[in-house]
């Protein structure tokens, strides 16, 4: 039994404190498809996708951060940091300080990005290493004086062939080498927006068309020899929910467009009160019933989305499916950017490569986990953030890890072995030292017997 333990332990030690991965540094590559909802992948096929979980990782559900929309989320995955704490609250935003205003077409001033150190600045600052960018939101910003060494500036008009063979190149030939790199694809978000995620047949047609640049992404991989050696990430921002013109909020009804500034629209708005903020509160809160109101110290902790110069005093949070209109017709039969706690926001995550397990399921992480575990591959000191590396490491062939239900089972599994023990050995007890009256009366019988006989 000793030496079974001793064994195990030694295995344990030279498993985790080998050199293998310490010798030649980890590549990773982390890519996004834009609004690929967690449950596409139980009700649309994915031969491409599958192929690749099954010889690497799944997480069902990544919990995505509040607001779920792209800029903030995709922020997030790459910092570890809820909104709150890395400065890109929405996709719109209005500092009032500066006077300075974000959007997704204007979106290069560092002011924005500055708040956060993004890993491709920390892998290439803490080591001679380069990193690569074909496209994800700040990567063609100087964040902190750093671009990535290899990157493109953001064109929606740039085919996902020629974002693979550019990024495959900067994983080849770089010196000193591309250890991180990062692939951004607009779809299924473009078209969940377009058709609403409840059009079957449309949604079909663009998830075969994501899975077949699944099916590229690997191929090219294979044929460039990369595949046996590179890390690769494939996950998403946030999911889609359907939309409905019978489920508008109007604030027109409600209040003047003159006493306030609408800095963000829907499903989460955010209003900028010109004079009496009270008085646009009081006005908004009874605007209609499937949508909360927060003044801005009053959101709820969960959100983590409060401590922030670019957070409105007010937020209007729109029930899922709702959209936030100003006296207009449905823009969206899609949408997203609702409650984090709605599934229909959550992506997914798979993972293949040397590092990760092969053929391994999980049921959850939050998408501020993905950030430590990243650090832990490249080998980089993370910077402070709101992720646990302890979520990841089942997913992790160099870390020891018990889930929870193996835990509770071998809780209750020892459990159960000791209170049969004990109830064993006071069962023995009894029997040994309690002279039991009913063995005596048999005695007796036996006894009587020969008298009868
Ligand atoms: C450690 O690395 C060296 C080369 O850097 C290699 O020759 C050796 O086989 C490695 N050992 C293990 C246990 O991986
Ligand atoms: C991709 O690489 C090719 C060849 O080096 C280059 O001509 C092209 O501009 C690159 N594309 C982008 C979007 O940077
Ligand atoms: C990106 O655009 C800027 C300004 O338009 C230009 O100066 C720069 O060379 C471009 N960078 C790349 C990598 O294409
Ligand atoms: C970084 O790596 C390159 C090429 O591998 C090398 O030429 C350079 O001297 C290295 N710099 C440092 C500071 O190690
Ligand atoms: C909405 O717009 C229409 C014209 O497009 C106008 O007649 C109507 O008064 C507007 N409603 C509100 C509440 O502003
Ligand atoms: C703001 O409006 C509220 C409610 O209408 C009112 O009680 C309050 O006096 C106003 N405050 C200011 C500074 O005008
Ligand atoms: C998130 O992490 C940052 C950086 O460590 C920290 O300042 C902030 O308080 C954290 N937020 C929460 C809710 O713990
Ligand atoms: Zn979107």
């Amino acid at each position: 039994m000793k030496l079974l333990v001793i064994l195990l332990f030694s295995g344990l030690i030279t498993g985790c404190g080998g050199n293998s991965s310490r010798s030649l540094p980890s590549k990773l590559l982390l890519v996004s498809f834009d609004g690929f909802r967690a449950d596409y992948l139980q009700n649309y096929e994915f031969p491409h996708l599958q192929n690749f979980i099954k010889e690497g990782v799944l997480v069902e559900h990544v919990k995505n951060v509040f607001i779920t929309k792209t800029f903030p989320n995709h922020y997030s995955i790459v910092t570890g940091l809820y909104e709150e704490s890395h400065g890109i609250v929405a996709n719109s935003m209005y500092d009032v300080i500066t006077k300075k205003h974000f959007s997704d077409f204007d979106d290069k001033d560092p002011f924005w990005w500055n708040e956060a150190v993004p890993i491709w600045v920390t892998n290439q600052l803490q080591e001679n290493r380069s990193s690569a960018a074909a496209m994800w939101p700040g990567t063609d910003v100087p964040i902190h004086n750093t671009t990535p060494s290899y990157f493109m500036n953001y064109s929606s008009s740039v085919s996902f062939e020629e974002r693979l063979n550019n990024i495959t190149m900067w994983l080849m030939n770089s010196n000193p080498p591309v250890t991180f790199a990062t692939l951004y694809w607009e779809e299924p978000d473009a078209s969940g927006h377009k058709y609403g995620p409840e059009d079957k047949e449309n949604m079909y047609r663009v998830l075969k068309e994501v899975d077949d640049l699944i099916g590229e992404l690997v191929h090219k991989l294979k044929v460039l020899g990369l595949w046996e050696n590179l890390n690769v990430i494939i996950t998403s921002d946030h999911g889609m929910t359907q939309c409905s013109k019978d489920k508008l909020i109007n604030l027109d009804l409600c209040i003047d467009r003159s006493s306030y500034t609408l800095v963000d629209l829907t499903p989460v708005a955010a209003v900028l009160p010109k004079i009496n903020t009270t008085e646009v509160y009081n006005k908004l809160k009874v605007c209609n019933p499937h949508m909360n109101v927060y003044l801005k110290e009053d959101i709820p902790a969960r959100f983590h989305y409060q401590h922030n110069d670019r957070i409105q005093p007010i937020i209007l949070v729109a029930d899922e499916g709702w959209t936030i209109v100003l006296n207009k017709s449905l823009p969206k039969l899609g949408d997203h950017g609702y409650d984090n706690s709605l599934s229909s926001m959550h992506p997914f995550l798979a993972a293949h490569g040397p590092v990760f397990h092969k053929g391994y399921k999980h049921s959850t992480i939050n998408s501020v986990d993905i950030y430590p575990m990243m650090c832990h591959i490249l080998g980089l000191k993370p910077h402070p953030n709101n992720g646990t590396f302890g979520h990841t490491k089942c997913l992790l062939v160099d870390q020891w890890c018990i889930n929870l239900p193996e835990a509770i089972g071998i809780v209750i599994g020892v459990l159960l072995v000791l209170t049969t023990l004990t109830c064993l050995i006071i069962i023995m007890q009894n029997r040994l030292s309690v002279p039991r009256p009913f063995s005596r009366l048999q005695l007796q019988e036996d006894d009587d017997d020969p008298l009868i006989e």
